[in-house]
């Protein structure tokens, strides 16, 4: 998995999938996948401990450096761990307890000592500190290293209390302070989309920030709204949720594929009766007015690094402006079909949030009182792992001048 992900540039589910077809005998999925999300997760630093533990920083070499630092953190056979780490350490260069002086030695470099010390891409690290201070940046980054699964309860389904006590039944959750709908999953007797009340669609699995991008878009009963980027259609079942299904929604993407699952998803949330979906190209598509726009636009991905560890490797910085070609086409189409457009991406890049916000020529604003500054004041709001427990977003209303 991890030759896979660092060598073939793969996501980790991309990885897996071709793994798993590759070794039909093996057993132990869980276990194998758990591993393998925390090797990549911890990569950079496992790649300086291989070099200093087996001189060596080839993935083979970084795995045994996984498991000479990160097995006894899994569900694992500790015996077998030991006996394991044992073998491995009679052939090691150096001592694994003088990791902390290895950290130490490149303090004089603080994106090389960030990116090691949390494992982030170069470019992740010096991207935030050119917005941070070292301090928050390192918070930032701490916070990245885990992963927060946030239940939506989905009311076209069942309504809260009913949907909480079938969770409740089966995990423990936390409600979000403010956000009556949104539970934070803290343990659970079995993997999130097994759990009973997922299988239901009772409740579904998405991340706070993408909460927070469609809670910017304010969606109300009579309100006319296109999502011009939707599939599979998380965030437009939530807009048909908060619209308590009286809101005349159209929901287009690009990709037939994607379209077809959307068209899916939504009737099994509940909500395929009040969305009209749509296979179109959003840059160009000429339609009739609408209130208000979702735009979730197709971005790096950047700011994914709580759910996806491939992203810490390859944050697909080069892409950066492709992707804001794309997204400034969407944006300016989107300005011109909806009287309000919510922009939202999950990228941590400047160039795909604040730069195509402040380039459509629109007023443009932070959506919600809960989102962080953005990184230019005034452009709009961001998520972050450190403060929201969520994936990293930036999101910005917009309406023409
Ligand atoms: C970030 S994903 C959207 C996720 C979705 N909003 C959700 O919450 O489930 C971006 C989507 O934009 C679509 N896309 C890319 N280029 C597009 C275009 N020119 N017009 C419409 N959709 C496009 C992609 O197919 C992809 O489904």
């Amino acid at each position: 998995m991890l030759y896979e992900v660092v060598e073939g540039g793969l996501t980790l589910d991309y990885a897996f999938q071709k793994v798993k077809r590759r070794w039909r005998g093996l057993r132990s999925f869980k276990v194998f996948y758990d591993a393998s999300f925390d090797a990549v997760r911890h990569y950079y630093f496992l790649k300086l401990a291989a070099s200093r533990l087996f001189g060596s920083t080839g993935t083979k070499a970084v795995a045994k450096a996984w498991f000479i630092y990160r097995a006894d953190y899994l569900l694992f056979n500790k015996e077998m761990a030991t006996r394991y780490k044992k073998r491995l350490l009679k052939r090691a260069m150096a001592n694994p307890d003088e990791a902390a002086e290895w950290l130490e030695s490149l303090k004089d470099d603080v994106v090389h000592y960030l990116s090691v010390k949390y494992s982030y891409h170069p470019k992740i690290v010096s991207t935030l500190l050119s917005h941070f201070p070292p301090e928050e940046v390192e918070k930032l980054l701490e916070a990245g290293n885990h992963t927060w699964i946030w239940l939506r309860i989905n009311t076209l389904r069942a309504d809260v209390d009913k949907a909480l006590r079938l969770l409740e039944a089966e995990a423990e959750v936390e409600p979000h302070p403010k956000i009556p709908y949104a539970v934070l999953l803290k343990s659970a007797k079995r993997p999130v989309q097994y759990l009973e009340a997922v299988r239901r669609f009772v409740a579904v699995p998405q991340d706070l920030a993408s909460i927070y991008a469609v809670l910017s878009l304010r969606p109300e009963p009579g309100d006319r709204i296109i999502d011009l980027a939707a599939a599979p259609g998380m965030k437009t079942s939530l807009i048909a949720q908060l619209a308590e299904g009286r809101a005349k929604i159209v929901a287009v993407d690009l990709s037939a594929r994607r379209v077809a699952r959307m068209r899916h998803l939504l009737k099994n949330l509940g909500a395929g009766d009040f969305v009209e979906v749509v296979r179109a190209d959003s840059r160009v598509l000429k339609t009739r007015k609408f209130d208000k726009a979702l735009l979730d636009a197709p971005c790096t991905s950047s700011g994914a690094f709580t759910k996806e560890p491939a992203v810490k490797i390859y944050p697909r910085v080069e892409e950066a402006p492709k992707y804001s070609a794309v997204q400034k086409a969407l944006l300016k189409n989107a300005l011109a079909l909806a009287e309000e457009v919510v922009y939202a991406v999950c990228s941590i890049l400047p160039q795909e949030g604040e730069e195509v916000a402040a380039s459509a020529g629109a007023e443009a604003e932070k959506p919600h009182p809960d989102l962080a500054p953005s990184y230019t004041p005034g452009v709009g709001g961001r998520t972050f792992p450190h403060i929201h427990r969520s994936e990293a977003f930036f999101i910005s209303r917009l309406r023409k001048r």
